[in-house]
C-alpha cells in the first residue's frame, strides 16, 4: 500500500502506521510532502518500513517510469494520514503539484483519507464542500474525532488513533472478509468512475453544499413536441377531438 503523509503535527503518528502495517506483514511504500517534513524524517520511515520514502526531491523516475504513476499503479490502496486541509483541497481540485498529489490521481486503488487539523478548519465551507465532493467521488475518510486539539480549542480535527486506523486498513485489504469484497468493489467503483466521463456542472449540480442547482428544463419527448405541433398546425387540441 502507499502512505502519504502530509504537513499536520499529527504527522510523527504515522511512523507508529507505517512500523504497524509493516509488521502486519504488508509492503509500505511512504510519500511524504514538503510540508510533512518541516515535522517528520523519510529515515524515521524507511528504518520501520525498510524501504526508501519518497519525497518531492526523490528522482523522476521509478523502474523506469514516472514514479508518480509506478507509486500510484503498484499501490492496491492509498492512505493519507494525517491528510491536511491542503492535501484534501489538491485532491478535490484534481491539482498534481507535488508528488502526493500526482500519485493520488495516478492510482486507480480505493483511497482512505485521515484528516487532522483545526476544528475551525474541518468546519470550514471550502473544506466541507472538498469532503463532500471526494466522498462523492467514492473516496473514503477515516475521523477526524472530537477532543482538545494541540492548539488548545476542542472540537473535530483531531487525528484517528493510530491502532483504529490500522484496524480499518487491514479490514478493508483482508481479501476474505466482506470488507475485502468492499475493497474490491470499490476498486471496481473507482474504475468504472475514471472510465465515465464527467462535466464539472454534473459533479457540482447533485447538491454539494454551497454549490447551485441547475434548474432542469422540464423536457417533452419528442412524440408530444410533434403531437403539439400538428395540433397547432390543425387549429385544435387533442380534446375538441
Ligand atoms: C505548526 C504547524 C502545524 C500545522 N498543522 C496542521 C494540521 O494539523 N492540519 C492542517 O491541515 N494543516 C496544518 N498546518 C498547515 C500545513 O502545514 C500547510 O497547510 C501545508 O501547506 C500543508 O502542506 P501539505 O498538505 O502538502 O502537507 C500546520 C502548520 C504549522 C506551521
Amino acid at each position: 500500500m502507499l502512505l502519504g503523509v502530509t504537513g499536520s503535527v499529527a504527522a510523527f503518528r504515522a511512523i507508529d502506521l507505517a512500523s504497524r502495517l509493516t509488521q502486519g506483514g504488508y509492503r509500505v511504500d511512504v510519500v511524504l510532502t514538503e510540508a510533512a517534513l518541516q515535522f517528520v524524517r523519510p529515515l524515521s520511515f524507511e528504518a520501520v518500513t525498510h524501504r526508501p520514502a519518497y519525497t518531492d526531491e526523490s528522482p523522476g523516475t521509478l523502474g523506469g517510469r514516472a514514479i508518480h504513476v509506478e507509486l500510484g499503479e503498484r499501490a492496491r490502496l492509498v492512505v493519507v494520514a494525517p491528510a491536511t486541509a491542503d492535501l484534501i483541497g489538491r485532491y478535490a481540485g484534481g491539482l498534481a503539484s507535488d508528488l502526493l498529489s500526482a500519485v493520488l490521481l495516478a492510482s486507480a486503488a480505493p483511497v482512505l483519507l485521515a484528516p487532522a487539523m483545526n476544528a475551525r478548519m474541518w468546519e470550514h465551507p471550502a473544506v466541507r464542500r472538498n469532503v463532500v465532493l471526494l466522498r462523492r467521488r467514492g473516496v473514503h475518510f477515516l475521523g477526524p474525532e472530537s477532543g482538545l486539539l494541540s492548539c488548545g480549542i476542542e472540537g473535530p480535527g483531531r487525528l484517528w488513533p493510530v491502532d483504529r486506523l490500522q484496524a480499518a486498513i487491514e479490514e478493508l485489504l483482508a481479501p476474505a472478509s466482506p470488507s475485502g469484497n468492499v475493497a474490491r468493489s470499490l476498486e471496481e467503483e473507482l474504475a468504472a468512475q475514471r472510465r465515465q466521463s464527467f462535466s464539472l456542472r454534473d459533479e457540482y449540480g447533485k447538491g454539494v453544499s454551497g454549490m447551485p442547482k441547475q434548474k432542469k428544463a422540464a423536457k417533452k419527448p419528442a412524440v408530444k413536441k410533434e403531437e403539439e405541433n400538428s395540433r397547432k398546425e390543425k387549429g385544435g387540441s387533442a380534446k375538441k377531438k
